[in-house]
């Protein structure tokens, strides 16, 4: 191991001990700090944010279970403090990054986080600690939803849950590329909300009127192409509104319901229904168009890849994050903060 700094002997970190969301099964308390070994390095942690995925996860509802106990968290920022001492992970020694948790291990709600090299980011000077923290879950998952909409050549796209952090950014990415979006929010202040970004298409699933319109919209702007966040009945309806042959992409379940669809609309029409996930994505690209996209991500933070915020709670309360997130998400990420 080669290190920076005097590495502790343990540290304090947030711990899961079931899989059912009770805030009892969440406690504070003090590990041992691991010890890096060949590719990995140990990230002193700064800040890591609350995800819907985390929230899953929580629940044993995420597509990945860690042995239990694990520190929840998939991403976060810090420095690099030790390294195994090998050639990628020794290039990190001393820098600011970004990561992401092993697939296996504890996450980022900790003091400090052992992962592999392969996972970090470095983080360039121009980048805050706050959306360094946020870089890799949203901004490159709505990165790659605009690309698959780029490589289909569609004119235009249907998302759910726009009033998101990857919402708004799929808001900022359309105008930025002119696609069409349709963006369907569930309030009237998530519609204000998206309206103020000029967006010109914002339907609020709650209105008496939304399928008529949600159709008509999908019709006139040829719109073939959803990015579905909910599930649930929202599925069914935005499956039913689009045209013949489209493509339903479903990419979350903050419904936290199954899937529902109508048998006809594949049937007869041809219509289907697929999922995204961000870790199959990326692992169909080298590490070097990883790091690229990254590097491109980074530059486009100030402007079209920003994360709204909302508030920074110490690892302590971690029970009060999770319950003021829950209890608003539109306001933006709350961010837990280590160091
Ligand atoms: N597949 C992947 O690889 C991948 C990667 C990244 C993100 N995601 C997914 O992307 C989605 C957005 O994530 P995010 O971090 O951007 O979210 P976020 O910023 O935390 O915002 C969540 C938004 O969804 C709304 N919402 C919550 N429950 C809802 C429901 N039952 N019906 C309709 N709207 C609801 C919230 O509104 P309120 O304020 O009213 O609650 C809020 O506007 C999540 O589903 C997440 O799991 C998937």
């Amino acid at each position: 191991m080669r290190a920076i700094e005097p590495i502790p002997e343990s540290m304090r970190a947030a711990v899961v001990y079931a899989y059912d969301g009770a805030p009892e099964s969440l406690r504070v308390e003090t590990r041992p700090v691991p010890r890096p070994e060949r590719g990995q390095v140990l990230v002193k942690m700064v800040a890591a944010p609350i995800n819907p995925s985390d929230l899953m996860f929580l629940k044993g509802l995420y597509g990945v279970l860690k042995p239990l106990p694990v520190v929840p968290g998939w991403e976060g920022m810090g420095r690099v403090v030790a390294t195994g001492d090998d050639g990628l992970s020794r290039l990190l020694l001393g820098k600011r990054v970004a990561c992401a948790a092993p697939n296996q291990q504890d996450g980022t709600w900790a003091e400090y986080m052992l992962t592999s090299a392969t996972r970090c980011v470095p983080l360039r000077d121009t980048v805050s600690d706050e959306q360094g923290a946020t870089l890799i879950v949203n901004p490159l998952t709505a990165w790659a939803l605009m690309d698959i909409v780029r490589n289909n050549r569609q004119r235009a796209f249907v998302q759910t849950a726009a009033a998101s952090a990857v919402g708004r950014m799929l808001v900022r990415l359309s105008q930025h590329f002119r696609i069409e979006g349709v963006h369907i929010v569930r309030s009237e202040a998530q519609a204000e909300l998206i309206r103020a970004m000029d967006a010109r298409y914002v339907l609020n699933s709650e209105s008496p009127d939304f399928d008529q319109r949600l159709r008509d919209l999908c019709h006139q702007l040829h719109a073939r192409l959803a990015f579905e966040a909910v599930s649930g009945m929202l599925s069914a309806r935005v499956l039913k509104a689009m045209p013949q042959g489209s493509r339903l992409i479903l990419y979350g379940a903050l419904s936290e319901s199954p899937l529902m669809a109508d048998p006809r609309d594949l049937i007869f029409e041809q219509k289907r229904i697929e999922g995204f996930w961000l870790a199959d994505w990326l692992s169909r690209r080298t590490l070097w168009s990883q790091l690229r996209l990254s590097r491109q991500i980074q530059r486009a933070l100030g402007n079209l890849m920003h994360t709204t915020i909302a508030g920074k709670y110490p690892l302590s309360e971690v029970h009060r994050a999770l319950a003021d997130y829950q209890a608003s998400m539109t306001a933006g990420k709350r961010l837990l903060v280590m160091h």
